[in-house]
């Protein structure tokens, strides 16, 4: 039998076919017309004026820093269960992140200990992660932060095609990132995009990610650039993956609920709830098992998985844990600790079968059945 991965990129005869045909366009450069088309589409789906395409997620949530202005010294607000990537942005230049805790009901960033933080003190901006696939409470959030004026950058990696209150993932505030990492819900193999309202900012991206080139027949530059655009190649199969983004996510939110009906009812599991207003992608399929009550602890049943060539993870591990940014600022942080201590995150992938997804479900039964 196969290993069963995670969440392994879901590629597809269409895939090649729309690779093949950017080929035979001729356009083999970073830029070209499935870039530009894959920019309107993004904008599309997220609910926003504009897209750049981009050669990371990473990338887009530097840029979006560079843009705001964010530099050294400056204060971030960001949550703390993410991936590093979210805060080597701000450190990127030269920022520095105050990390907030996630609220049980979401295990997003918690709106009071936001609260908390903007009353102590100045920030230049706040990103907020919809983490595994679900919104952050931008409902509260977004007044906050507005009150405050703070800019907001979502960080909305994991999240495309998700809603909060039937708004798209990517559309909360000035900009927000998106990612297309081999893992992710759609993936150009790796890439990502920036998503805003403000034509500026989105030329202004799409200048930075080239190089920063002043406009003159010879290379002439007065600004430092960056070499982060998505190649047209990869623009063709991130339109082709986009095209099926709705299957993508209805299978990812099927075997989420197969597996809540499954494994609910052990003792000590608890699902990653959706709060109320949102439709989470389910990017990862994540629960929580309480040793105490299950008599077997998370990583248990990671191991036993492991040892039957099934990928399982812990939870990310929040970032004021994290030895490189143990220095940080952290506004709680009780919550995501113990996220990361009990937390599981089990196969997920849209390619996932029912049978392979049987036999998780079946030897994570088997574990709770030795406890
Ligand atoms: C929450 C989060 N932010 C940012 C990123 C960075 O995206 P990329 O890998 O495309 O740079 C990722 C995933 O990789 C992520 O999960």
């Amino acid at each position: 039998m196969s290993r069963i991965y995670l969440s392994p990129p879901d590629t597809g005869l269409a895939d090649q076919a729309a690779i093949n045909r950017a080929f035979e366009g001729g356009w083999i450069a970073p830029l070209g017309p499935e870039v530009d088309a894959f920019e309107v589409e993004l904008a599309s789906v997220t609910d926003r004026s504009h897209g750049v395409a981009l050669s990371s997620g990473t990338a887009a949530l530097h840029l979006a820093m560079l843009l705001l202005g964010v530099g050294e010294g400056d204060r971030v607000l960001v949550s703390s269960l993410t991936f590093s990537a979210t805060l080597n942005a701000i450190r990127y230049v030269g920022a520095r992140p105050v990390l907030i805790d996630s609220t049980p009901e979401s295990w997003n960033m918690d709106p009071d200990l936001l609260a908390e933080a903007l009353e102590s003190g100045e920030y230049a901006v706040c990103i907020p992660v919809d983490i595994y696939g679900q919104c952050a409470d931008y409902t509260a959030i977004v007044p906050l932060l507005a009150k405050h004026g703070v800019p907001l950058v979502s960080d909305a990696a994991e999240a495309l095609g998700a809603t909060h209150k039937g708004e798209p993932a990517g559309s909360f505030g000035a900009m927000a990132g998106l990612s297309f990492n081999g893992n992710k819900i759609i993936t150009t193999s790796g890439g990502g995009a920036m998503v805003t309202d403000d034509a500026e900012w989105a030329d202004k991206a799409r200048w930075l990610s080239t190089q920063a080139r002043d406009p003159a027949p010879h290379y002439q530059h007065s600004s430092i650039g960056y070499n982060y655009r998505l190649s047209n190649l990869l623009a063709a199969l991130g339109r082709s993956q986009l095209s099926d983004l709705k299957r993508r996510v209805d299978i990812r939110r099927a075997h989420n609920m197969f597996y809540r009906e499954a494994l609910g009812h052990l003792p000590g599991v608890e699902f990653m709830p959706e709060a109320p207003g949102n439709r989470s992608t389910f990017w990862l399929t994540t629960f929580t098992v309480d040793p105490a009550v299950a008599g077997v602890d998370r990583e248990a049943v990671r191991l036993h998985l492991e040892s039957l060539d099934i990928e399982a993870r812990p939870v990310w591990k929040p970032m004021h844990l994290q030895p490189v940014f143990a220095e940080c600022e952290v506004f709680g942080g009780a919550v995501s600790a113990r996220l990361f201590e009990h937390g599981l995150c089990i196969p997920s992938g849209s390619s996932l079968t029912e049978s392979q997804r049987d036999r998780v479900v079946t030897e994570i039964r088997s574990v709770f059945g030795r406890a």
